[in-house]
């Protein structure tokens, strides 16, 4: 570890911070975790002794309030934002005074999505510009080894039938690890604010031209439903564990939208995103595909042959099969999975972005039109109508699962 290496500030000690940024910052060499500050300064210490452990790091700690000081700590160059959706603007509000102040900072990063509405995505847009500072979205699904050489495999191999016409992005799991995620106010909507930004900015990306402009979002259509845990016995299970009631203030676990991308010639180009939060299986179900006119491809997060899964509670303490002696699957476990999972790369862009004074790969304005994107799904799903993201006003819009 030397003074030059590039030191990162987390704001969020929380599971995104532990297990996909601090673990994929030990593989980017020159960086390290140099400051965390959480609301629960014992939980930020944990996460130090870790980065102290595994990535040979001593991040300095701060607690609640204490954003502005982790901004003007010497040894931190940029900020990561990763606390909650409703805690994100005054994070990031606190981080821009800092520089307004005299914090020497060269970058900020922000998790997925950056805010909960447009206007929230806006306003957070407009207090980074206001300090001129280099921005990135923190957007992993991109960044994946895998579905980089997808994406320029087929574009480079397929570029004389004709451009890829169809891309689709697809995952689920069983439901988030916190409670604020299941509170439609705090999160801004459910699974498809959740989910379906991952899966519309994969598919923006992989439908985008390396060698040109992106395509023009030109319709949006999209179906939102609670299907599981609005039910009797799930719901009583989401308030013992978060004290939410989620049988009387329910959010969409299922979302699909579709969207209409016009390419430089006019020609329709369509993006397909589904996600839920009803998966039963071992973690994330996630299925990525790229069609073109004569090539597809796809990434799939679990490629075995056929299989299924029971859990726990139906299986009543029994295999179903004959001779079967586990009740519960196994959990696929991958070497490097924040290698794997993007996050190395993401950070790494980021990291090599603002040394360069520049914004990331994926900056906050994709963030806030990936947000817009969602929010034209939101208000399609409500109206049961496609809407024209070109001629809607969605700035006051807010997700119906977010206004109680
Ligand atoms: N890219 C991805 O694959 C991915 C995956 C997961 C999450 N995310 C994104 O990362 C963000 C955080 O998610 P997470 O899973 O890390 O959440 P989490 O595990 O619930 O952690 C939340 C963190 O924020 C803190 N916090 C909670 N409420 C707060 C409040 N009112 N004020 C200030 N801090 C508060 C918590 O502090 P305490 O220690 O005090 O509880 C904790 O450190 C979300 O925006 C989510 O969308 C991205």
């Amino acid at each position: 570890m030397s003074s030059d290496d590039f030191g990162i500030g987390l704001v969020g000690a929380g599971f995104i911070s532990r297990e996909a940024h601090a673990p994929s910052v030990e593989y980017i060499p020159d960086a390290r975790i140099a400051g965390i500050q959480n609301r629960t300064r014992e939980n930020a210490s944990s996460l130090a002794a870790d980065c102290n452990q595994n990535g040979n790091s001593e991040p300095s700690i701060y607690g609640d309030g204490e954003i502005k000081a982790l901004a003007t700590d010497p040894d931190v160059d940029a900020i990561w934002v990763t606390t909650p959706n409703f805690t994100r603007l005054n994070a990031v509000k606190a981080v821009i005074e800092a520089v307004e102040d005299g914090a020497d900072l060269q970058g900020i990063a922000v998790e997925k999505p950056i805010g909960r509405t447009v206007k929230e995505g806006n306003r957070l847009l407009e207090l980074v510009d206001r300090v001129d500072l280099p921005h990135a979205y923190l957007e992993n699904w991109p960044h994946e080894p895998d579905v980089g050489d997808m994406r320029s495999l087929l574009w480079e191999q397929g570029r004389d039938a004709g451009r890829p016409y169809i891309a689709r992005s697809q995952a689920e799991h069983g439901g988030p690890h916190s409670g604020w995620f299941w509170d439609g106010r705090k999160q801004g909507g459910g699974a498809l604010t959740d989910m379906l930004c991952h899966a519309l900015a994969n598919n923006e990306i992989l439908l985008s031209d390396p060698n040109g402009s992106p395509p023009k979002a030109v319709s949006v259509t999209a179906n939102t439903g609670t299907l599981k845990w609005d039910r009797n016995a799930y719901a009583e299970e989401l308030e013992a564990a978060y004290d939410i009631n989620f049988a009387t203030d329910p959010v969409d676990d299922y979302a699909s939208a579709t969207i209409q991308y016009e390419d430089a010639n006019g020609r329709p180009v369509i993006s397909e995103a589904s996600g839920s939060w009803c998966y039963v299986g071992s973690g994330v179900r996630r299925t990525i595909e790229l069609l073109g006119p004569e090539y597809s491809g796809q990434v799939l997060s679990d490629e075995t042959s056929s299989s299924v899964f029971f859990s726990d509670d139906l299986s009543n303490d029994e295999g179903w099969a004959e001779k079967q002696n586990a009740t519960s699957g196994r959990m696929p476990v991958s070497a490097a999975e924040v290698v794997k999972g993007g996050y190395v790369a993401e950070n790494r862009n980021a990291i090599e972005s603002f040394r360069d004074e520049q914004n990331a790969r994926l900056d906050l304005d994709d963030g806030c039109r990936i947000l817009r994107l969602c929010m034209a799904a939101y208000k399609a799903a409500e109206t049961g109508q496609e809407v024209d993201p070109r001629a809607t006003d969605l700035t006051e819009y807010v997700p119906f699962p977010a206004r109680k």
